[in-house]
């Protein structure tokens, strides 16, 4: 499919998803949607997978396979032995966080603006396991979260964990330089890239990072249930497996009582899994590979620009996001002043179709600009802010 001139995707896309005739969808950063090609081909392997079972001929096993390369290539791992099928990008967090050797009293840095993904945990090892974490309020500049870093940092600190962009004001955090300075620091590094994948692009060999997580369901388009996570090859011994079973060990010795894991990402996949799920997820990388990434990402980051445009041109609305995308992402948060941001996003919802999400953290209204959104679609939410609030 071609791109038009302003750096958008055709109008074209917008035909793959029916929601669109109904709905001004802004809000991909909660949940994504298919393109009709993905989920015809995701239901064709669930119906054949489901209806069929050992008949159905593996299908579904050999799109996991495919799934797990293709996304092992869109993230610039080194090879798909560093990628672990999961559910969602809160499971990747969780196999760092549940599967380091912690000792009472090691240290944690994250900062102000995590989702519960990974704020949940941390507060339950915290309680549990006796785990401190200190938390850095969020800059898109390096020197400043440098700096930061150099402050919180003690000799009990064991891990950074951070977005690489954050959920509530879609601020892109200078992740190279994070990890660099956890290098240097003998300190471990996670990013929770749920509002990556499929945004903006991302090669975590030339950022460092020792682990990354994301899902399939939000700006990737894939089904609801699927997720991944990355973990450098060197550095995946290190997280014991909670839960491991049949396909998660590779020398076992039952007799004996042995069990060693793999030292790949299959270290933490075990048991029947929901194979139609993943191989789903590569029916929707096929409809970005037929768009082409890098039209993807101009389009998200063209649209980006045209929307924060349109905020900074009314008086009334305060942006909250950085204005220079390098330092921002698909994610961008404002306040309506004097107004509260759940009531106007209600009042949008029923009245107008327009689906936004709020941050109650900031009284914030955070709106998504995904592949299929058009200018249309700002100029629509535009108008009907300056009607309600304006
Ligand atoms: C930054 C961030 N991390 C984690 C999550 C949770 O993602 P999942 O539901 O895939 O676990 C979200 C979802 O909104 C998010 O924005």
């Amino acid at each position: 499919m071609g791109t038009e001139a302003a750096g958008l995707l055709s109008e074209q896309v917008r035909d793959a998803y029916p929601v669109l005739k109904e709905v001004v969808y802004l809000n991909v950063g909660t949940y994504g949607i298919m393109p009709q090609s993905a989920f015809a081909e995701f239901q064709a392997m669930l119906t054949d997978f489901e209806t069929r079972g050992v008949a159905a001929g593996g299908r579904s096993g050999k799109g996991t396979e495919d799934t797990r390369a293709r996304l092992a290539k869109l993230i610039g791992a080194a090879g798909p032995e560093e990628i672990a099928f999961t559910r969602n990008a809160t499971d990747g967090i969780n196999l760092v966080l549940a599967g380091l050797d912690w000792q009472p009293g090691d240290e944690v840095i994250t900062t102000d603006e995590e989702h519960e993904a990974l704020n949940h945990p941390l507060s339950y090892l915290h309680t549990h396991r006796g785990l401190n974490f200190k938390r850095l309020v969020v800059s898109p500049e390096a020197d400043v979260m440098l700096a930061r870093l150099n402050e919180a940092y003690s000799p009990k600190t064991r891990l950074v964990a951070m977005s690489f962009v954050t959920c509530e004001t879609g601020t892109r955090l200078p992740v190279k330089a994070i990890c660099q300075w956890a290098a240097e620091h003998n300190v471990l590094s996670l990013l929770d890239g749920a509002q990556v994948s499929g945004a903006i692009p991302i090669d975590v060999q030339e950022i460092g990072c020792d682990f990354y997580t994301s899902n399939g369901h939000k700006w990737l388009s894939g089904p609801k249930g699927t997720g991944f996570f990355y973990g450098k090859r060197e550095k995946l011994e290190l997280l014991s497996p909670a839960h491991v079973g049949a396909g998660s060990l590779e020398k076992v010795d039952v007799p004996a009582g042995y069990g060693e894991p793999f030292h790949s990402g299959q270290r933490f996949e075990f048991g029947t899994r929901a194979w139609s799920g993943t191989a789903g997820l590569g029916a929707a990388l096929d409809w970005f590979e037929g768009l082409g990434w890098d039209n993807v990402y101009r389009h998200v980051h063209t649209l980006n620009d045209y929307l924060k445009a349109r905020i900074l041109e009314r008086p009334y609305l305060k942006l909250l996001s950085p204005v220079a995308f390098e330092q921002s992402s698909g994610l961008t948060s404002f306040v309506i002043e004097e107004h509260e941001a759940q009531q106007v996003a209600n009042m949008l919802r029923e009245q107008k179709k327009i689906y936004t999400r709020v941050v109650p953290h900031y009284n914030a209204m955070r709106v998504a600009t995904a592949h299929f959104n058009s200018t249309q679609d700002i100029d629509t939410l535009m108008a009907a802010l300056d009607e309600i609030c304006g």
